[in-house]
């Protein structure tokens, strides 16, 4: 068994070494006293204890000068590395409490689905007790839910202008013309619109950012529509182009996510329409430190290089 020093009795305390410590660094009890709001008999108390534990004298006085003794310099070294420790446990200690309990709640742009889970994933591994709730819509569902502030943190491809927020860029989102594999069009190299016109495009519902990115490529670009379906869910247009419904504008994150294996991406002239996703939180807002640690990690991993 190891016998224990006395500085692991109770003879000897924290309090004790940093008071030490103090007069150590400024050899003077006068200042020490004052720094750590003590009276100078206290400190010189807590001195002689310290001194009588370790049965050394720590310092020495020549003249008006204070020395520290070669015991002195060692326990100086010691406690410098003592309190290093503990300030480091303090700091771990607060980021665990901040982040081992407590929930990350996201809303996130349907199109964004395909961009947040991999980094959400990665996070919930170095977090694992943290609880997530992912909140999937289009762009008018999530808009109403940070007007209602319902979430920790948002991720859009059009943040809403007219809501008082702050936008971060992350990666591009660019939107893509999209056929089946065995469509007349595929395989004749860059296409003008003009040569789409007989084509139905399968479209998002009102509401959705895809459509109103598309409608606004298209009127500001001069492009006429043609006839359009509507189908509310990404999925659906992609399993409608795949059976030969039509064509249809997605994020190209859309075409290598859950896509069934017979769609291409045609090349049009004007396309692909230049998109970006953009972390959002309200003006303001207090993040809890699990909602600042994802929004730095999503950062990290998704931010354009
Ligand atoms: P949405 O998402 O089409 O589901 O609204 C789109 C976006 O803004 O990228």
């Amino acid at each position: 068994m190891q016998m224990k020093t006395r500085l692991h009795t109770r003879q000897t305390t924290f309090r004790q070494l940093e008071i030490f410590k103090v007069v150590a660094e400024r050899l003077s009890v006068t200042e020490a006293a004052h720094q750590l709001h003590l009276a100078q008999p206290t400190v010189s108390t807590q001195l002689a204890k310290l001194s009588e534990a370790l049965n050394s004298k720590l310092f020495e006085q020549i003249g008006k000068k204070l020395y520290l003794t070669d015991v002195g310099e060692e326990l100086l070294r010691a406690s410098r590395e003592l309190f290093e420790v503990l300030d480091r446990l303090e700091m771990r200690l607060a980021q665990r409490a901040g982040l081992s309990v407590g929930r990350l709640r996201l809303g996130v742009v349907t199109t964004a689905k395909y961009l947040v889970p991999a980094p959400l994933g990665a996070f919930c591994r170095q977090h694992p007790q943290v609880d997530v709730e992912f909140q999937v819509g289009n762009r008018a569902d999530i808009k109403q839910r940070l007007q209602q502030n319902l979430d920790d943190l948002y991720v859009f491809s059009h943040p809403p202008s007219d809501l008082d927020i702050d936008a971060t860029p992350l990666t591009d989102n660019p939107l893509v013309v999209i056929a089946p594999r065995d469509h007349g069009l595929v395989g004749r190299g860059e296409l003008p619109w003009s040569a789409l016109a007989g084509e139905r495009l399968l479209m998002r519902e009102l509401g959705s950012g895809t459509r109103h990115a598309i409608e606004q490529h298209a009127q500001s670009s001069g492009l006429a529509l043609g006839q359009i379906i509507t189908i509310a869910s990404n999925e659906a247009i992609k399993e409608s182009v795949a059976a030969g419904l039509g064509l249809a504008i997605l994020s190209r994150l859309a075409l290598t996510h859950m896509a069934p294996g017979n769609l291409v991406e045609l090349p049009v002239q004007g396309f692909p329409i230049a998109n970006r996703w953009y972390l959002v939180t309200a003006k303001g807002k207090q993040l809890s430190p699990i909602a600042q640690a994802f929004k730095d990690f999503l950062m990290q991993h998704c931010v354009q290089q």
